[in-house]
This record gives structure tokens, C-alpha cells and sequence, in this order.
């Protein structure tokens, strides 16, 4: 009887915090078994809050992603960059370094940005799951759904004027299941997307360009595209 008033108790705290927005991660403290963390609505350096999503990510639970790979990929570039790209998920050597595309689409990756005069100071990367998918998988719709609230915080936080969905799963992520790359592709349009609405185009992920050499000239131009709307934007 007594433990089930202790578990009410602790259920009717849980809720309480819920309530009013705090989250909370259990704590090994002895003394305090919950700790808070920061909200990410209080905070207004842009490192911080990077930091606190990065924490949530990594407090995941039930995710057979994060079970299976090494390291978590956040992302790389600037902060403060008002280009964002947004790619599948990490392959072997991201798991390996902890870093987004710095692997075989990576090399194509470095030379999309400099062909439109870009490199990794100048734009912010990451990707839809931050945790590579076995066997370099597509990620299913389930881990897309997990991990989308946390792409949304961090295109948020981030506040892109110009978003590139690199492939057909970060465009999916984004922009709706119904849509074909092949023909959503190279168009610009907007989305709502917390507090910001960026420039948002598709286009094809590089190491799909790897595969099908000939959609270079396809990629050519929407990167033709995004350089006309950096210029436009005066980014
Ligand atoms: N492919 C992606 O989509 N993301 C990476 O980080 C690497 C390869």
C-alpha cells in the first residue's frame, strides 16, 4: 500500500513537470533521482541549445539505431551558416568519426559546395537519423518519425535561410511521403518549420550521383539554382 502511494507520488511529479514543460532525465544521483535539463525554450545562445539537443539525441531510449552504432553524427560546419543541408543518416566511416559525410558521398559532397564556391566554413550540415542504419539501410519509417522532432529542433536552432534536402529521404522527411525526387527535384519552395520558414530545394544525394553518374548535369543545375538564390538572398 505504501509503495503504491510512493509510485503515485512519483507519477503525479512526473506529470506535474510534464505540465509544465520541464524535461527530465533520471538522475544515478542517490540524492536527486531527478535532474533537469535545460529547456531549450530558455536558452538563447545557439551553441547551448546545439548542445542541449545533442543531449537529447543521445538520451534516446528503445532505439535499435543507436544500439548499433558507434558513434552519434551531429553534424559539421558552421553555426552560423544560413545554408543548411540535411542528408540520410551516417554511413561507416560518419560512425567511425562522429562527423556527417565524411565518406565516399562526402568527397562528392566537398565538391558540389565547391563547384558553387561553398565548403564546410561557409554551410552547416547534418542528417534525418543521427545514428547509422545497419548495413547502410535506408532508415525505416518508424526511425524516421523518431528522430524528425529532433531534425525540426535543429533546423530551428540553426534558422536556415536556404535548406538543401540532399536524396529522397530527407525530402520525404520534410516535405511529405507522396513526393517523387526525380520530379520534386530543382524546384524552390517554402515550409513552415517551427519558427523559420527557409528557402527549401531538393536535390539528388550524392552518393545516389555516384551510382548514376549521368544525373550529374541534373545535380549541375540545381546547384546553379542554389548558387542564383545565395546571390539573390545576399547570404
Ligand atoms: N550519407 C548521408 O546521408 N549522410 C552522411 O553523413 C553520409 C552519407
Amino acid at each position: 500500500m505504501m509503495k503504491k502511494n510512493i509510485n503515485q507520488k512519483i507519477i503525479s511529479i512526473i506529470e506535474y513537470y510534464k505540465m509544465i514543460n520541464l524535461d527530465m532525465i533520471i538522475s544515478n544521483d542517490p540524492i536527486t533521482r531527478y535532474k533537469r535539463e535545460k529547456n531549450i525554450n530558455f536558452v538563447s545562445d545557439k551553441r547551448e541549445k546545439l548542445n542541449i539537443l545533442k543531449k537529447k539525441i543521445e538520451n534516446i531510449k528503445n532505439c535499435n539505431l543507436k544500439k548499433a552504432a558507434n558513434k552519434m553524427v551531429f553534424s559539421d560546419g558552421n553555426i552560423n551558416s544560413k545554408i543548411m543541408f540535411v542528408g540520410e543518416g551516417p554511413g561507416a566511416q560518419e560512425d567511425r568519426m562522429g562527423l556527417p559525410f565524411v565518406g565516399a558521398a562526402g568527397k562528392l559532397l566537398d565538391k558540389m559546395l565547391d563547384a558553387i564556391n561553398l565548403n564546410r566554413t561557409k554551410v552547416y550540415i547534418s542528417n534525418v537519423v543521427n545514428y547509422r542504419p545497419p548495413n547502410n539501410r535506408r532508415p525505416t519509417d518508424e526511425e524516421i518519425e523518431k528522430y524528425l522532432p529532433f531534425l525540426k529542433l535543429h533546423i530551428e536552432i540553426i534558422e536556415p535561410k536556404i535548406l538543401i534536402l540532399l536524396g529522397s529521404t530527407a525530402m520525404q522527411a520534410i516535405s511529405g511521403k507522396e513526393k517523387i525526387i526525380s520530379k520534386a527535384r530543382g524546384k524552390w519552395f517554402k515550409i513552415k518549420i517551427g519558427g523559420c520558414e527557409p528557402e527549401i530545394i531538393v536535390t539528388f544525394h550524392p552518393a545516389f550521383l555516384i551510382r548514376q553518374p549521368e544525373q550529374k548535369k541534373n545535380s549541375w543545375y540545381d546547384l546553379k539554382l542554389i548558387r542564383e538564390k545565395i546571390k539573390f538572398l545576399k547570404l
